[in-house]
């Protein structure tokens, strides 16, 4: 089945989106979170996959059979409607495995009430506005079912706008920070600090989540988490999946702190960071575009 053309941008509830996630809006709303199910959100390109991968490896290893299955099957994509894929509420619906691993890209206000009345962990990723820009670039140069990314300087404006699918940056990392500031059950990580010390990032991970691997079974994990290893892993980088054409830009693209460097002139820069203090100046949450 062919995707029909690249879908439009347009308001709703005051977020940027396209139909592929508001399809399905009732369903989505209404979903029944479980007491054990954990959530990973993230504003797009942030380090979702990674994320998703280490919890996946965590919880069933990677020997069973049914561990065979590309990521984005077996971490659902909650609110996804696409024309070529089953509803993300219904393949969560049909999951056996447990916990369920939900992943979401929605602003912290747009999630549905259950997970919040069943109290399910949430592990929120966030990545510094730079590299995610560029990040987000490739991925709609690359991805049929986001809309037309334009030139990068255009695409730059429209990031700096909030004109994204899933919104604005901004909104979306400090949403999500105000909410953990009163609520435990959030893990809120950096990308930057996973590529620093990914072991480290691991330990706390597995210390939010009530898990106690063994020496060896982490190392393990790390290691099938590097960022080589799941770029040739066909379960985990998205080859399989129909909508991205890899000959324009792979899904495991570079995974590396500072590719802004190669993207941003320095106007562009100077531009983006004095926009960036204004838009930041209420928030005590900290990125590091270098590490
Ligand atoms: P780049 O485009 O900068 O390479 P998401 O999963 O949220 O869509 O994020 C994708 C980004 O995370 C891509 O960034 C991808 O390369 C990066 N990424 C995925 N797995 C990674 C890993 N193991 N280590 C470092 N970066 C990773």
């Amino acid at each position: 089945m062919e995707l029909p053309p690249r879908p439009k941008l347009f308001d709703f509830h005051g977020v940027s989106m396209t139909n592929y996630f508001t399809d399905n809006w009732d369903n989505v709303q209404n979903f029944q979170a479980r007491p054990d199910d954990i959530l990973i959100a993230t504003y797009p390109k942030a380090g979702t996959t990674w994320v998703s991968y280490i919890l996946d490896l965590l919880y069933f290893g990677q020997t069973a059979p049914e561990c065979q299955r590309p990521i984005f099957e077996k971490v659902p994509f909650l609110e996804l409607l696409i024309p070529i894929y089953p509803p993300g509420v219904e393949v969560l619906d049909n999951l056996t495995t447990s916990p369920r691993l939900i992943k979401t890209h929605l602003p912290v206000q747009l999630l549905p009430k259950s997970f919040w009345e069943q109290n399910c962990r949430i592990v929120y990723v966030a990545r510094n506005a730079k590299d995610n820009a560029v990040s987000y670039f490739h991925f709609d140069r690359m991805n049929q079912a986001q809309p037309e990314p334009g030139d990068w300087n255009n695409f730059l404006q429209r990031f700096m706008d909030g004109k994204m699918v899933f919104g604005s940056w901004y909104d979306h990392v400090t949403g999500w920070w105000e909410k953990k500031q009163s609520h435990s059950k959030i893990l809120y990580l950096f990308y930057e600090d996973m590529v620093e010390d990914t072991g480290r990032e691991l330990d706390r991970l597995c210390s939010f989540l009530g898990l106690s691997p063994s020496a060896e079974e982490k190392e393990r994990v790390r290691g099938g988490v590097q960022f080589d290893n799941m770029k040739k892993n066909s379960m985990a980088n998205y080859s399989t999946d129909k909508v991205m054409d890899f000959k324009i830009s792979p899904f495991m693209r570079k995974g590396k702190v500072g590719d802004w460097k190669n993207h941003f002139t320095v106007a562009q820069s100077e531009q983006f960071d004095e926009d960036y203090k204004k838009k930041m100046k209420n928030t005590q949450l900290r990125f590091r575009g270098t590490i």
